[in-house]
């Protein structure tokens, strides 16, 4: 059995790798692992293939930048040729990027079998691109992996058929289970404490850049004693070069180039609380038991709230600030291995592996 996989972005890397791993051990399974080139710089793609331990992708695309339509045609058509060429049984796509919904796409008029890894997500916000690429991947999708139950909900009601969906877990969550040890001996050095780790790229949060700055200067005075970290995203940094930013000497506000998979792990392990408007991050933080502020109205990620350590706290300054003083206010809890298991279920570190099992069964039975 041929298994393609596409990815293109950042988000994807982590969620791919476990996939990879798990179809490895299977011995009839043959794996094309193809790169759209969304993400181009090394310390957004190359540095994650090397510490997640992923194959160097046998095709790159290097479809690079450009708006949502120019992005999403690019890789319709460079990834057109690439699937008549090599005419994998199914193609595996991760996520909510446009490499994701641009991979779907070109496999359902080609007539080739599309499995979504990290199906069932909703925001409901379709002001957001993800949002649209969730929903049309999910409709396109043969085989459906959900991480939680609340996405198989959204789907049956979105009328996809029960037999296509399977709720397997959370693949992001087998990489940080695999690779938290490793990150917890990369912790880098001079990181002053307690701080506060802050992540920014969505267009709600750095496009407007009157709001960018009142961000910014409320993230820089959250409390006396926080320091704040914040490895900024490519997107991020031009759009602080656009309003003139300049940290002031005395900031408690320290700007980082994007940090790589292993260091930003063992700084969010590490940290009073997160401050960010990234999906995956929500996960990791709840599964790590570290409070996590989301600086959106809505999330995909319900079970974060109902069943982790994530709140919304919207575009509203005076909510981020009290949520801040109130998580200070706290003593951390230090959670152990064996609570986080049972925090949400099927987030315990196996999923690539039952994913595996359902596409290599479904294989076996002609499916
Ligand atoms: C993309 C995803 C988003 C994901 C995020 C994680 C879509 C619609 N969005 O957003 O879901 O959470 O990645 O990082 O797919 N750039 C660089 N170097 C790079 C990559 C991007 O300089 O390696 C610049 C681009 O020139 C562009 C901007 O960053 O101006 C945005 O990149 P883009 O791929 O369009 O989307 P992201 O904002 O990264």
């Amino acid at each position: 059995m041929h298994i393609l996989h596409v990815v293109g972005a950042r988000p994807n890397f982590m969620k791919a790798a476990p996939v990879l791993r798990a179809l490895s051990h299977h011995p009839t399974v043959r794996q094309t692992l193809v790169h759209t080139g969304q993400h181009y710089d090394a310390a957004m793609s190359d540095v994650f293939f090397q510490q997640l331990e992923m194959p160097q992708p046998d095709l790159n695309l290097g479809v690079g930048s450009g708006t949502h339509a120019q992005q999403t045609a690019a890789i319709m058509q460079a990834f057109e040729p690439v699937l008549l060429d090599r005419k994998p049984h199914l193609v595996l796509v991760y996520g909510d990027v446009n490499s994701t919904v641009a991979a779907a796409l070109v496999c359902s008029k080609l007539g080739v079998r599309v499995a979504h890894v990290e199906a069932g997500l909703r925001s409901r916000d379709r002001s957001m691109p993800e949002e649209i690429n969730r929903l049309l991947t999910d409709q396109l999708s043969d085989l459906l992996f959900t991480p939680s139950a609340d996405g198989d909900e959204n789907l049956l009601r979105e009328g996809v058929d029960s037999s296509k969906i399977h709720l397997v877990g959370n693949v992001m969550i087998d990489t940080l289970v695999r690779l938290l040890p490793s990150a917890q001996e990369r912790f880098p050095p001079n990181v002053p404490r307690p701080y506060g780790l802050v992540t920014l790229h969505r267009p709600s949060n750095v496009d407007d850049l009157a709001w960018l700055r009142q961000l910014l200067t409320t993230l820089s005075a959250l409390d006396d004693q926080l320091h704040i970290l914040f490895p900024v995203h490519p997107r991020t940094r031009q759009r602080l070069g656009e309003i003139g930013f300049v940290r002031s000497p005395d900031s408690p506000l320290r700007l980082l180039d994007p940090l790589p998979y292993l260091e930003f792990l063992a700084l969010q392990q590490q940290a009073a609380m997160v401050i960010t408007d990234s999906g995956g991050i929500q996960e990791e933080t709840t599964f790590l038991g570290v409070p996590c502020l989301t600086l959106r109205e809505n999330t995909e990620r319900p079970i974060t709230i109902t069943l982790g350590t994530n709140q919304l706290v919207g575009r509203d300054l005076n909510k981020l600030r009290d949520a801040a003083k109130q998580v200070l206010a706290q003593p951390r809890q230090q959670n152990g291995s064996e609570q986080r298991e049972t925090r949400v279920p099927l987030w315990d570190g196996h999923a690539a592996e039952r994913i595996a099992q359902i596409i290599v069964r479904g294989s076996a039975d002609g499916k």
